[in-house]
């Protein structure tokens, strides 16, 4: 069985992560989404929220498990015996620390690879931190993620 882990920090999940997550999950048996539990990075949703978002975004995608994990991906990967790292490249600016990133894991583990999906077009410009940052003024965040996710994110901001 092929495994792949999709890690990120979803914080909170996009249109741009959706659209990654039901593209990979048609090229492998079955797909990790990995949520990275790291408080350093001051999150605005507790993994316990990112997971339940994710969970509800994605039950429409069969082979689709949500989980997250503490330390090096790498290390994650090993220990729920996934072969392949699907990451995504949205623009050149991504390539940089994205080829760092996946050489220093194969370093580490050959075992397992790095597979880069470009994202669509029409998400190329999407992150969370837009997401976040739109939000934060109470603007209209319909266009960046699912319509059952928006009162969560303005809750965050008492809007
Ligand atoms: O959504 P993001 O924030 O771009 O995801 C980044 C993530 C979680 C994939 C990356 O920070 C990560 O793998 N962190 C875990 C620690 C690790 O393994 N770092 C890379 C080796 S130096």
């Amino acid at each position: 069985m092929r495994r792949a882990i999709y890690p990120g920090s979803f914080d909170p999940v996009t249109f741009g992560h959706i659209d990654m997550i039901e593209r990979s999950a048609k090229i492998v048996d079955e797909l990790v989404v990995a949520i990275l539990n790291n408080s350093a990075k001051n999150p605005l949703f507790s993994v316990e929220e990112r997971v339940s978002m994710l969970k509800e975004i994605t039950n429409h995608v069969p082979n689709v498990k949500i989980q997250f994990f503490d330390g090096l991906l790498i290390d994650y990967a090993k220990k729920i015996e996934a072969t392949i790292i699907i990451r995504g490249l949205r623009a050149v600016t991504d390539f940089e620390y994205e080829l760092q990133i996946a050489q220093t894991n194969r370093i580490v583990n050959s075992e397992i690879d790095t597979i880069f999906l470009t994202t669509s077009l029409e998400y190329a410009y999407l992150s969370s931190t837009i997401v976040k940052e739109v939000a934060s003024y109470g603007g209209d965040i319909s266009h960046f993620v699912p319509e059952q996710l928006i009162p969560q994110i303005y809750e965050k901001y008492k809007i």
